[in-house]
């Protein structure tokens, strides 16, 4: 288990990865020429097989997801991809486009191929201009190798690709926001039914992806249902990228089995950085609920993270030592989810106001132990009653820092301010950042 198994990263070192020369050296577009052999009910029933299930935060099953489209419905069918990659800690997505986008676009012909498709989008967030240019030169290199366009290869399935930048919002990244944002319109959360699978891009049946999940396609045709499913966890099938950030020896992303601890993780990245010792992190980004050292051994799979009272999420390992004051950090997280709030629904909206003008308050020494409870009750107030999980996922830091670190909020109020030396603690340290 404690082994890694480098498929989405394999040639990520290899010479000029991003290139299609490169892909093809190393077996790229195989997977492609047998998908084109085979219908595309089958590659539906592989992929469900293979237990994929979505590596954009929520874990849904992949194929399962694909088979919801309607297949008696006239109207064109449409494969999105969400690049938009906006979570504070995840940081996955936008490497892999960089070091091999190839993999992803085979993914997106085949994937497109499977839900009988003939028009995909990848929609990539706007600040990235580089991986914006690297995905559409990789989309320009398929469509001249004849991977793209009309009769590929042959086989009568037409297929065009179109990669879509967007404005740079967190609320973009949401499937029925990115949607909104592709119709041209302001990238705001959809009232559910109809599921995108019903009525999505243009009201028309769309399947909406995360990037690792779409680029998890090729490996699985190519070495079939049973090889994807021989890793991971029982209900967790498969690889994954770990993503390791912050306070640690050796940050980068880590391509292991799904169920591997953060204790192996942190032996293959060289431990918590030097004369150092972890003191809380995020298993799956900001959104996901604080974690400590006592669960360093957790199988790191949707079941036991949730069951340890976290969420695995993007796998965003974000790694913090001793020297951080967990109320800083909180409210760094708070002051982002109040910035990107959409302000479609007012628990979110006004919520997010409140809790970060709050934890300021408490960050600066001022107010008394019961804020803690107003604090906790303005979570409540959001949880479970806004529009979409932005919401959700604001209350996450808060309700679990304080669950594991009140006391840290008391000597806040004892200290008159922030007990941490500002100098010692070196990522929170920017007084003006916070102003
Ligand atoms: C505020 C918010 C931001 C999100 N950002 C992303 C994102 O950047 N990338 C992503 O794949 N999914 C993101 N999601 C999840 C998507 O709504 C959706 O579940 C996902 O794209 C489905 O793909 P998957 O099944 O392959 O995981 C976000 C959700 C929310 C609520
Ligand atoms: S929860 Fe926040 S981001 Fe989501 S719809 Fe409501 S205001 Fe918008």
């Amino acid at each position: 288990m404690g082994t890694l198994t480098p498929v989405l990263t394999d040639i990520w070192d290899a010479d000029r990865s991003w290139t299609l020369k490169t892909y093809e050296a190393h077996g790229g577009y195989r997977a492609l020429t047998k998908a084109l052999g085979m219908e595309p009910a089958a590659i539906v029933e592989e992929v469900k097989g293979s237990g994929l299930r979505g590596r954009g935060g929520a874990g849904f099953p992949t194929g399962m997801k694909w088979s919801f489209i309607p297949q008696d419905n006239p109207k064109p069918k449409y494969l999105v991809v969400n690049a938009d990659e906006s979570e504070p800690g995840t940081c996955k997505d936008i490497p892999l486009m960089m070091a091999n986008p190839h993999v992803l676009v085979e993914g997106v012909i085949i994937s497109s191929f499977a839900i009988r498709a003939h028009h995909a989008f990848i929609y990539i967030r706007g600040e990235v201009l580089h991986v914006i240019r690297r995905v559409q030169a990789a989309v320009e290199e398929a469509y001249a190798a004849g991977h793209l366009g009309k009769d590929i290869h042959g086989s009568g399935y037409d297929l065009d690709v179109v990669v879509h930048t967007g404005a740079g919002a967190y609320i973009c990244g949401e499937e029925t926001a990115l949607l909104e944002g592709l119709e041209g319109r302001r990238g705001q959360p959809r009232l559910r039914p109809p599921f995108p699978a019903v009525a999505g891009l243009y009201a028309s049946p769309t399947v909406i992806n995360n990037v690792e999940s779409i680029a998890s396609v090729p490996s699985i045709i190519e070495h079939g249902a049973e090889w994807f499913a021989s890793m991971g966890t029982e209900k967790s099938k498969g690889y994954g990228i770990f993503s390791l950030s912050g306070h640690v020896t050796k940050p980068g992303q880590y391509e292991a089995p799904l169920g591997i601890t953060l204790r192996q993780l942190l032996e293959l990245a060289g431990g918590v950085r030097e004369g150092h010792e972890l003191k809380f992190w995020t298993p799956g980004g900001s959104s996901t609920p604080l974690l400590t050292a006592e669960h360093l051994d957790v199988p790191l799979d949707f079941e036991a993270v949730g069951e340890a009272g976290s969420m695995l999420g993007t796998r965003a390992l974000q790694i913090f030592d001793e020297t951080t004051c967990v109320v800083r950090a909180v409210l760094r997280w708070t002051e982002f989810y109040k910035h990107e709030s959409c302000g479609k629904c007012t628990p979110c909206r006004e919520g997010t106001w409140w809790l970060a003008q709050t934890l300021a308050a408490l960050e600066r020494g001022e107010g008394s132990e019961s804020d803690l409870d107003l604090l906790l009750d303005q979570c409540d107030n959001i949880l479970g009653r806004a529009f979409c999980a932005l919401g959700d996922g604001a209350t996450s830091p808060i309700s679990s820092s304080i669950q594991y670190f009140r006391e840290e909020y008391l000597a806040h109020l004892t200290h008159g301010g922030c007990p941490f030396d500002p100098v010692a603690s070196t990522v929170f340290a920017d007084e003006a950042v916070l102003a």
